[in-house]
């Protein structure tokens, strides 16, 4: 069964086809970074005209690559939510008429559940149960999971989410947008013992809090306005991986389970996937570290989920809406 998947929740317009939920045929993904940059934010007008624009070239290129028509698609599945609302209509509405147009069901699908699954379409035998740590720019979760479709929630954060942190001290530092992977670069060049940030909440369960430290710091720049932006970034940076592995770690033990999986932007990260590795060596645990493309936003991950969902829940209703506070299906 092959999946036409849309993916345009944020701001990246991505399609993708995708064979039987682990087969990825082909997957596109435009970034609209450029675009939003000078604003040092996403905007979510300009993304959502940015998608109306971009998304039936990215479809046909997909489609292209995959080597498919019409005829051979077998359902055609869009992120309904959470996202920005001008944004996830965009791709709503299209994969409805492709849908409709070709006589084939049309699945909704969460966006966090495509996160979760991504690790999954790389590597379909991890062990489960699974601790699964999903750090993107508008979430911070910490997720065991039984089985595919089966999440339970362990912790989140209290205030602002990993990616927002790093986009929001990019910001102040002016590095630019996206942040995290402005601040990766000057951390390079630094040192991540220079400065001690605080890790909010660390020895207290597997909730985060990150606000603390960005405000931790904003106030240190402007008291020691000579301290090297390069420091900063790499002692920011150093906070906040500590308590990310230090929590997985500590889930992962306390839940039993039988190997570590990590998602999302954030997961993009060079010294977080270095740490959770290396932790989960440490504690004989599978690690499974999805390449950078799958952590960020793309469709195979939408494509995947869809497949498991119309499995198990069928066709989503054509007058079913896209959600922008849509939430994860958790266990109870
Ligand atoms: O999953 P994603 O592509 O979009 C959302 O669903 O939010 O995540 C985007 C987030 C942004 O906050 C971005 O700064 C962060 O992921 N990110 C990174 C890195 N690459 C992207 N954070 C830290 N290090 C990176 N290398
Ligand atoms: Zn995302």
């Amino acid at each position: 069964m092959r999946i036409l998947a849309i993916e345009t929740s944020c701001d990246e317009t991505a399609a993708a086809v995708v064979e039987d939920g682990r087969t990825v045929k082909s997957s596109v993904v435009s970034s609209q970074g450029e675009l939003h940059a000078r604003f040092g934010g996403v905007v979510p007008e300009v993304a959502g005209r940015a998608h109306v624009d971009l998304l039936t070239p990215v479809v046909a290129e997909a489609m292209d690559r995959a080597d498919a028509t019409a005829g051979d698609i077998h359902a055609v599945a869009a992120t309904m939510g959470p996202g920005l609302i001008g944004s996830l209509l965009v791709g709503v509405s299209a994969a409805k008429a492709y849908a409709l147009a070709w006589g084939v069901p049309f699945v909704g699908v969460n966006h966090l559940e495509g996160h979760l699954h991504a690790a999954f379409l790389e590597d379909p035998d991890i062990a489960l149960p699974a601790v699964v740590l999903l750090v993107s720019g508008g979430h911070t979760l910490l997720i065991l999971m039984r089985e595919p479709g089966r999440y339970r929630l362990l912790g989140q954060t209290i205030d602002d989410a990993a990616g927002e942190a790093f986009d929001k001290v990019a910001r102040f530092l002016g590095l630019g947008y996206p942040g995290g992977p402005a601040i990766e670069k000057a951390a390079a060049a630094g040192d991540p013992r220079a400065i001690p940030f605080p890790r909010g909440l660390r020895h207290e369960g597997y909730n985060f809090s990150f606000s603390g430290l960005k405000t931790a710091v904003i106030t240190y720049v402007r008291k020691h306005p000579e301290a090297a932006t390069a420091d900063v970034a790499a002692s920011f940076q150093e906070a906040v991986v500590d308590v990310l592995v230090e929590k997985t770690r500590r889930a992962a033990a306390d839940a039993g389970a039988r190997s570590v999986c990590i998602g999302g932007g954030v997961a993009a990260n060079g010294p977080l996937r270095e740490r959770i590795v290396n932790a989960a060596q440490a504690d004989g645990r599978a690690a499974f570290i999805p390449t950078r493309a799958m952590c960020t936003d793309n469709a195979a991950m939408v494509g995947a989920t869809a497949w498991y969902r119309l499995r198990l829940d069928g066709p989503t209703p054509l007058a079913a809406g896209a959600n922008p506070n849509l939430r994860l299906p958790l266990e109870a």
